[in-house]
């Protein structure tokens, strides 16, 4: 089940959960109401799941890619996690879909507060354009070579 708070200020090791003490939890429909938005897929079986493909029929999202966030299979590896942690916006939807691995994606709130929304196998999110936004690894070991954590990311668009 996908998990949102809001961050401490701390500026240390990205990849930790940064929960408040005590936890200060996000709920989806708050989330909602900044126009995220939240989907639970299967995803061992995107491949042929008539949920992924009636939301991009719906959605017009006729583009999809897979990004792999390891570090033999991502060019330039240690520069894109840079990249993904640093607050950008874009001019249209983010759709995220969790394959495989984990990860957070933080959202500034109205008030420009982070939210930090930890995302897994099966998660896929939205990000409505013009939010700022940031993603980054958490704490997970990959299973694949046991030092780093690993991603599987179906990326959808309209474009
Ligand atoms: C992206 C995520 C990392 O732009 O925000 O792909
Ligand atoms: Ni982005």
């Amino acid at each position: 089940m996908v998990e949102a708070w809001y961050m401490d200020e701390s500026q240390e090791d990205q990849r930790a959960p940064h929960r408040l003490q005590p936890n200060c939890a996000v709920s989806l429909e708050q989330l909602r109401s900044l126009g995220v938005v939240y989907r639970k897929l299967d995803a061992d079986n995107y491949e042929t799941d008539p949920c992924l493909k009636e939301i991009r029929r719906a959605e017009n999202y006729s583009w999809m890619d897979i990004i792999t966030i390891q570090k033999d299979k991502l060019p330039n590896y240690e520069e894109k996690i840079k990249t993904f942690y640093e607050e950008h916006l874009h001019l249209d939807d983010e759709i995220r879909y969790v394959l495989d691995g984990s990860g957070y994606f933080d959202v500034r709130d109205q008030d420009d507060k982070w939210i930090r929304i930890s995302m897994e196998k099966g998660d896929m999110i939205t990000l409505p354009a013009g939010i700022y936004h940031r993603f980054t690894l958490d704490e997970k070991v990959s299973l694949h070579d046991f030092t780093l954590s690993a991603e599987g990311f179906l990326c959808l668009a309209d474009t």
